[in-house]
């Protein structure tokens, strides 16, 4: 069953395309059928059947799928999805700091099952747990493959958490059309809302601290009133709302050379984008640079209002893994070509403002300017210090990162240089880095580079 060979495939695509050809020529081709019901052709044809004959031994690669669902199989090798598991940093945090420990620290057993519930399912259910070593998992079905989401039934507790799903091989596959007309068709609700995601986008660790909270964000927002799902943005051709709506493809679902072919008016982009994709980070945000005069002399206070307006993002920012991504505003000013960094002065708080939290001399000293604007999570361990490695948090100690919709002020003053001449040139950027290069170093993996989300320049003449 796991070793499906290309022939073998080709196979299983023929005889389902003859099924559907069947439910429209059952005179001329009912005798074939006949003979192909048997062998479970048959299968899918209405929800209450379904589910009588929905077991099959195992999950199916997404190869398997490729030959009906092409399109939709190369949007999924795009995503994360498919490398939630190869990943090299998910690879080096699980085998080379979390699994070590496991042995003097028995509380971490259960994080580390949920390491392998989220990011490779189905070696968690063949495995009944976590894993020791990649060869226990299946090639073609690691990582999150399209018959693991699509036999999502419900999860199992109160609410969507720590990969709590409820799925179990079989040939009906879950989705969201209501009309059920073809093969393998199933409609199913949760599919279709945020819950779904919540399963694997929310996460308490063992010591009850929420560590990723991007479905509580998303329902604690204007978005889930409006009932704008995690799929209306993470699913349409943008991955964001377009004047406040999604744009969905359309199309057919399954294309085949033989059988009807259905034209939908919505249909799922399977890309997922994310903190990995510029094209979505780019403009999540919008920020404004405003000053109280245009012009001023020598020796004088300029006043600088920011505005930083989370338009684009259904939750907060960033989210997430928020322990790792970080956020910052910057300002500089260019006076006669010399550049002089203003740093941010309203910080009630020392973690807010770079270089003032505790330990920042040893995670972000070496990416983000001092006296710059963080908008960040402070995971704290049971020593009090800072930690990266989120299952050990035993306390949020901050958390000022972006709320969705939120627009965020900041008042900065700046005395204009006794000797300046001309005019001083204000830059206001915000800049995101998906992790700091202290976590690289520490887990011997490869440093990202920050990202420019959004920039405004403002120039005062001096008298
Ligand atoms: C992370 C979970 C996830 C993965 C992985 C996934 N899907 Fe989906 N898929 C969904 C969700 C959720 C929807 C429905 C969205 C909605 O209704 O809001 C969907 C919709 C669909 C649909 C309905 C038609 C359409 O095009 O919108 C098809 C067919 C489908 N997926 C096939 C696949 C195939 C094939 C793969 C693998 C290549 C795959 N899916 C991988 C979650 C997933
Ligand atoms: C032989 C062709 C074929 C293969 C192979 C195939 N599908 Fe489909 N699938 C279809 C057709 C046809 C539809 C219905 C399209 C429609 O109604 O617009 C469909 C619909 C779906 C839907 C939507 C169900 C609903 O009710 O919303 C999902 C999800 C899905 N397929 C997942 C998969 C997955 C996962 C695989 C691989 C394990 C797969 N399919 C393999 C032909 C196929
Ligand atoms: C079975 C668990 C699971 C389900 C269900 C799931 N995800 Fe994910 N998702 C993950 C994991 C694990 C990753 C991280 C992969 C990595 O970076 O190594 C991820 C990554 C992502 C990313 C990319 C983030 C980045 O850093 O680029 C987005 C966006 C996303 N998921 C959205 C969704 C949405 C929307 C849904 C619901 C339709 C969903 N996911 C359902 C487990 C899941
Ligand atoms: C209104 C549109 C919108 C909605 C609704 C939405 N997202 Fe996002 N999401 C975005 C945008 C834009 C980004 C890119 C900015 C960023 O990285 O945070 C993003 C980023 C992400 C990331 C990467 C976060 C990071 O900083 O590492 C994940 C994971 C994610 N979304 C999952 C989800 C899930 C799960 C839901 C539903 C509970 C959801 N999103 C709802 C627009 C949306
Ligand atoms: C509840 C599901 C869930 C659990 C449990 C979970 N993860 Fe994740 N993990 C995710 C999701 C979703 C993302 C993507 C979030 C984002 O984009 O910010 C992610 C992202 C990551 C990343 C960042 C990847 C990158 O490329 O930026 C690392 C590293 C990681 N996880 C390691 C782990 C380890 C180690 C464990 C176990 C201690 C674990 N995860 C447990 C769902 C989970």
């Amino acid at each position: 069953m796991l070793n499906w060979g290309k022939k073998n495939l080709e196979m299983t695509i023929k005889r389902e395309e003859i099924c559907l050809l069947w439910k429209d020529n059952y005179l001329l081709l009912s005798l074939i059928c006949v003979a192909l019901l048997m062998s479970g052709c048959a299968s899918g044809q209405s929800q209450q059947s379904s589910q009588a004959q929905s077991a099959v031994a195992e999950f199916e690669s997404s190869t398997m799928c490729r030959g009906c669902h092409g399109k939709i199989v190369e949007q999924h090798e795009e995503s994360m999805h498919a490398k939630s598991f190869s990943n090299p940093v998910f690879q080096a945090q699980y085998f080379r700091e979390l699994l070590p420990q496991l042995s003097q620290h028995q509380d971490l057993k259960k994080d580390a099952d949920k390491c392998i519930a989220c990011h490779d399912p189905i070696a968690f259910i063949r495995n009944k747990g976590h894993i020791t070593n990649p060869q226990q998992t299946i090639q073609n079905l690691s990582g999150i493959v399209c018959d693991f989401c699509h036999r999502i039934s419900a999860y199992k507790g109160e609410q969507p958490e720590g990969g709590n799903f409820i799925a179990m091989p079989g040939e009906s596959k879950f989705g969201p059309f209501k009309h059920a007309s073809d093969r393998h068709h199933a409609y199913h609700e949760l599919q279709t809302k945020s819950e779904f995601c919540g399963i694997c986008h929310n996460d308490v660790n063992h010591e009850g601290v929420e560590i990723k909270s991007t479905f509580t964000e998303w329902k604690e927002s204007i978005y889930a009133k409006k009932k704008i799902h995690c799929q209306d943005c993470h699913m349409n051709l943008q991955g964001f709302l377009t004047d406040n709506k999604p744009v969905f493809d359309s199309g057919q679902a399954a294309s085949m050379t033989l059988g009807p072919n259905y034209k939908r008016n919505k249909l799922y982009t399977h890309k997922f984008p994310g903190a990995h994709a510029k094209t979505q980070t780019a403009d999540a945000l919008m920020l404004g640079l405003s000053v109280d005069k245009s012009d001023a002399s020598p020796g004088e206070d300029v006043a600088l209002n920011i505005h930083i307006f989370n338009k684009k993002v259904g939750h907060s920012m960033p989210s997430g893994s928020a322990d790792l991504r970080m956020l910052w505003l910057e300002l500089i000013a260019n006076v006669d070509g010399k550049i002089i960094s203003i740093p941010a002065t309203s910080g009630k708080d020392a973690y807010d403002v770079a270089g003032r939290g505790g330990f920042d001399k040893e995670i972000i000293a070496a990416d983000v300017p001092e006296g710059s604007r963080m908008f960040r999570s402070i995971y704290l361990d049971r020593e009090g210090k800072q930690t990266l490695s989120s299952y050990n948090a035993t306390r949020i100690a901050f958390d000022n990162r972006l709320k969705a919709e939120e627009l965020r002020k900041e008042r900065y003053y700046y005395r204009i240089p006794k000797d300046a001449r001309g005019v001083v040139t204000f830059t206001a950027r915000v800049n995101y880095l998906r992790y700091p290069s202290s976590f690289a170093r520490s887990l011997g993996i490869d440093k990202t580079e920050p990202v420019e989300l959004a920039a405004a320049k403002k120039e005062v003449r001096i008298r």
